[in-house]
């Protein structure tokens, strides 16, 4: 038998709707911004994603689904979707002709990680990229924004994390603080941050073997005073709209972050973060562009739905359509039909079953009412409208069947 790849899945309704809904509530709140619909492609030239996302990081060294195509192109399916939507802003000279710009996309995203509650190799993000603002308005827009579509939805429990990386001036200071710092505890770091340690220091402080031990004892981050006046409004921006701490340790798993930074993290388990992102000063210029500020998040779909948990929504009725006999089934077919053209939520159509089999079907798909149809009812052009929850049953005039059941849904 056919069989689903290992990571992978199939989401089945009642599962589906729960995308819908958080999709149909960012969309909602993306307008209120002012953030329009990118959609981008799946597949990008691999060589994007290392220069961006970083050769250092996990994304690009272990997880990206990469492949050379018939045209020995070196192609990558997207692990993530800031690189494509700078991309696409540079080859679409927007630099030129609008240089500010706010973008969302809600897609799927590829990383070969091993699979895990809350982690998956296809996961879905919705995304905001704001490029072309430098001033801490934007930082605490993005943030606001992100706030607005989580509780919007119903997650619950969540708490904010920010920090500040500094730029090209403070962080270097910061890294070789840091270097020197845990190069005096190298041989008790893992393997990967030994490794890091060189080359990505900053990441040593979010592995999940050696950074809480760090927590309270590394090097803080000495900001120099732009940044830090930079750090400063933007948390002034966010006093009183949401709860938020500041967390020295946050450093994210990506290259290109500068500023601030921020996670969105429910429950206690590792794979915690629901959203997260930060500012990008530097990639849109390291991409061949500009200098160009930029900041932006990803919310992972699916752990923002196991935030909100539960939930109860009322089913909406339905009808099921039911004929009894062969000469029936042209007329019962239309009924079918005419409900759902009046909006009536209509299912039926298992005509090759007996009436044992189509009030089954009835029955699985919790339908409210039947609509029978038998050779006495074509004959006299009346329908029988039974209550599937008390039995009752009634007979309607084919004329009038569509008002009369609409009344009652
Ligand atoms: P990221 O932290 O790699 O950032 O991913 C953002 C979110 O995607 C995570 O917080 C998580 O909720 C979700 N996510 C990541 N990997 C998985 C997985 N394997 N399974 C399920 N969910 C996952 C980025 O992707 C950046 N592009 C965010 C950004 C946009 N920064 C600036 N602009």
């Amino acid at each position: 038998m056919a069989k689903l790849v290992r990571g992978f899945r199939d989401i089945f309704e009642p599962q589906s709707q729960h995308f819908t809904e958080l999709e149909n509530c960012a969309r909602g709140v993306f307008s209120l911004y002012g953030f329009g619909e990118l959609r981008l492609p799946t597949v990008e030239l691999k060589e994007l994603f290392v220069k961006s996302t970083g050769e250092t990081t996990d994304i690009v060294q272990k997880e990206m689904y990469a492949f050379e195509d018939a045209g020995h192109r070196q192609l990558a399916i997207r692990p993530e979707g800031t690189p494509g939507v700078v991309r696409a802003y540079l080859e679409n000279n927007f630099v030129q002709a609008a240089p500010v710009q706010k973008f969302y996309y809600i897609g799927n995203m590829f990383r070969a990680e091993r699979p895990q509650a809350g982690r998956y190799r296809e996961f879905e993000q919705i995304g905001a990229e704001y490029i072309g603002n430098s001033a801490p308005a934007a930082d605490a827009e993005v943030i606001l924004m992100l706030k607005d579509i989580v509780s919007r939805f119903g997650a619950k429990n969540y708490c904010v994390k920010i920090n500040s990386l500094g730029c090209d001036k403070c962080r270097p200071l910061y890294r070789q603080a840091l270097i020197d710092f845990l190069s005096q505890e190298k041989d008790t770091l893992c393997e990967n941050c030994q490794t890091r340690l060189e080359k990505n220091p900053l990441r040593v402080l979010d592995c999940k073997i050696d950074g809480a031990r760090f927590a309270g004892r590394v090097p803080t981050m000495q900001l120099c005073p732009e940044c830090q006046a930079h750090f400063d409004e933007v948390q002034a921006l966010l006093k009183g709209k949401i709860d938020f701490v500041v967390d020295p340790m946050l450093v994210r798993g990506l290259d290109y972050y500068s500023r601030t930074v921020f996670e969105f993290q429910a429950g206690d388990a590792s794979q915690n973060a629901i959203a997260a992102g930060g500012r990008y000063d530097t990639l849109v210029k390291n991409m061949g562009g500009p200098a160009t500020p930029a900041i932006g998040w990803a919310m992972g779909a699916e752990r923002v739905i196991a935030a909100r948990g539960e939930v109860t929504r009322p089913q909406q009725k339905s009808v099921c359509v039911v004929s009894l006999d062969k000469q029936c089934n042209e007329t019962a077919f239309n009924i079918m039909q005419s409900l759902r053209g009046a909006g009536i939520r209509t299912e039926g159509g298992l005509f090759d079953k007996n009436i044992k089999g189509q009030m089954k079907q009835a029955d699985r798909c919790h339908a409210a009412y039947a609509v029978i149809l038998g050779t006495d009812e074509l004959a006299q052009r009346q329908a029988t409208f039974k209550d599937l929850a008390t039995g009752e049953q009634k007979k309607i005039s084919f004329d009038v069947l569509t008002q009369e059941v609409k009344k009652v849904l």
